[in-house]
Order: structure tokens, then C-alpha cells, then sequence
């Protein structure tokens, strides 16, 4: 039996699975350089993170219409609500198509639709997290948000994500104050690769309220100090962390210790198309690999809840 929980590190474009991929191919008439989807799921093999992005940039090139994007979101919604998912927040990435010529609205619509009727088909709340591509411009970021200006209905808060060394999170100071003016709230990917100053950074220059990842603070214990008293979310991605080398093997993932200092930890997929595994999975890869006892699970689901953009009425239905 699957724990009802919330999923609050989910990149839609990444629960694109080869099937899917082939399919909406072929309608676009969009040529893919895999033969087949077995062909396709050899190249699933990643050295780091960017070796990641240059596959999950290009695949994406199949998705083109309203009809695709609604597609691919009510995929991912029935499989999330099959592994006990009640809500999730799910990140989108706008430049990864509008630079395709592919328009905003078309994207922010076509994810809407499939998100709006979520509740009653898969009995999953949702919200949408609109993220900058951050090996882009602050300029780009900026256009991006005013791109987003007619949508706002529909997405609660900004992330940050993409290739994550060299660009740090003071970058989009800009945006970020932009978006909170907007009513925007705040999230950002750091710590993943990058170092546990982003992580501060993310932080204190962009007023995030939960850390994307931020497996990287265990070097630093001032700033896991930090996050444990001010109960700042984590949105840790164990497979994820395995598939880019960011630790050597499930085994060795720090979730047991970080939870033990009294972090506030949360188990999410992040693009499980590739990585190996939904929401689930994931909770059941963690019990076996590190030995974690039901009790450690149940505080894994509640802590999902406690870090989730859900005020205290939504948070009770949902669980
Ligand atoms: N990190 C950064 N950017 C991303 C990721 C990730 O894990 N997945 C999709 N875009
Ligand atoms: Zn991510």
C-alpha cells in the first residue's frame, strides 16, 4: 500500500516516457534519432547533470500542442495518484519551448487543463511552479515572467532549474522580486551540483521558502543548522541524486542522517521518465536501500504535507 503524500519536485517534461515520446512523434511528424523506444531507453545513461539536460532539452521537441502538454500532465497525474501522490506541485519550464516557437499559453493551457480536472479524475490536487531556465539571461528570466503576465491564474509560485555550476541564484535577484511583487511564491533548485552557498544565497538573496534538492548542505553544518531551526524544506530526489552521480549509490545517499539532524526532508521523482522510478518508487528504493522502518516513512509523507503551498483546510483534505 502506497502512503497518501505530496510530490513537490516534479518537472512535468520529465515524466515524459519513451511511449509517449514516439506517439506525440509521430502525430507532430516530429523525427526522433532513436529507432525505437528501446533504442531511446539506452541513452538513458547519464554521466552528470548536463549530460541529463542535452537529452531531456532535445526530447522535448515533440511536444508541440495544448492537446500534447494536457497529455503528458494527465499521464503523469494518474501514475502519481496510483503510487498514493494526493497533491503535487508541479515545475514546468517555459523557455524549454518557447525557444522551440512554441507560445507560453499554449504550454500554461494545455498543463492547465489536464491540472484543473485533476482533482475529480485522479483525486490529486495540484499547482503549478513556473521555472527559469537558470543557464539563461536574467533578461530572459524577466521576459519570461512578463510573458507569464495573462497565466498567473494558474501558477503559484517561481523555481529555478537547469545547469546549476556557475550560475548562481543572486543571478535572478530581478525576477525574484518581481515575482513576489506579483504575488509569486518562491522555490529554487540549489545544492544539487552546485555549493552549499547557493543553497545561502537561494536563500537570502532570493527569499525561497523551500530548497530544491539542497543535498549539497551536509558540508557545511552552520547552514544545516540553519535550515533545521528556521524548518526549511528540502525537496530531496534520492534516484535522481543516483542517475546524475551526485552520490555514488542509494546506499550512500545521506536521507537517513539528514533526517537524523533533524532536517525537514521530502522524497520527490524529479523527472522520473529517466530516472527510474515515480514517487513511489522512490519511498520503496529508500525503504530497502536504507533500511528505513514505517514510522521513518509515515514522517517522510507528513513532512510532504507540512512543506506543500497548501493552506491548513486544503492540507487536511489532502491527506
Ligand atoms: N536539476 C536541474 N534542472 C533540472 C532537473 C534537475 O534535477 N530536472 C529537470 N531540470
Ligand atoms: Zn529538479
Amino acid at each position: 500500500m502506497h502512503l497518501p503524500k505530496a510530490e513537490l519536485h516534479l518537472h512535468i517534461e520529465g515524466t515524459l516516457e519513451p511511449e509517449l515520446a514516439f506517439a506525440l512523434a509521430a502525430r507532430n511528424g516530429v523525427d526522433l534519432p532513436y529507432a525505437d523506444t528501446e533504442e531511446l531507453r539506452t541513452a538513458y545513461l547519464f554521466d552528470d547533470l548536463q549530460s541529463f539536460l542535452d537529452l531531456y532539452y532535445a526530447l522535448m521537441a515533440v511536444l508541440r500542442t495544448e492537446d500534447d502538454f494536457a497529455e503528458l500532465a494527465d499521464a503523469y497525474l494518474a501514475r502519481a495518484a496510483a503510487q498514493g501522490v494526493r497533491h503535487a506541485e508541479i515545475f514546468f519550464d517555459p523557455q524549454a519551448h518557447t525557444a522551440r516557437g512554441v507560445p507560453i499559453g499554449t504550454v500554461v493551457e494545455g498543463l492547465g487543463r489536464a491540472l484543473e480536472r485533476s482533482e475529480e479524475t485522479h483525486g490529486v490536487s495540484t499547482q503549478l511552479i513556473m521555472c527559469f531556465l537558470r543557464d539563461e539571461s536574467a533578461e530572459s528570466a524577466l521576459a519570461t515572467l512578463e510573458a507569464a503576465k495573462p497565466y498567473l491564474h494558474r501558477i503559484s509560485a517561481v523555481g529555478l532549474d537547469s545547469a546549476e555550476v556557475g550560475h548562481p541564484p543572486v543571478k535572478f535577484r530581478e525576477v525574484y522580486e518581481a515575482a513576489g511583487a506579483l504575488g509569486l511564491r518562491k522555490v529554487a533548485h540549489a545544492g544539487e551540483e552546485g555549493p552549499p552557498a547557493y543553497i545561502r544565497e537561494a536563500l537570502d538573496v532570493l527569499g525561497v521558502e523551500r530548497i530544491d534538492h539542497g543535498l549539497r548542505c551536509v558540508e557545511d553544518p552552520e547552514l544545516v543548522e540553519r535550515l533545521v531551526a528556521d524548518r526549511v524544506p528540502l525537496t530531496l530526489c534520492p534516484l535522481s541524486n543516483v542517475r546524475l552521480r551526485a552520490v555514488g549509490t542509494l546506499e550512500e545517499h545521506p536521507l537517513r542522517a539528514m533526517m537524523d539532524a533533524g532536517l525537514l526532508c521530502t522524497v520527490n521523482s524529479d523527472d522520473p521518465a529517466y530516472f527510474g522510478g515515480y514517487v513511489g518508487d522512490t519511498f520503496h528504493a529508500v525503504q530497502e536501500a536504507l533500511g528505513l522502518d514505517r514510522e521513518r516513512l509515515r514522517t517522510l509523507a507528513r513532512n510532504s504535507f507540512e512543506a506543500a503551498f497548501l493552506d491548513h483546510d486544503e492540507e487536511r483534505r489532502a491527506r
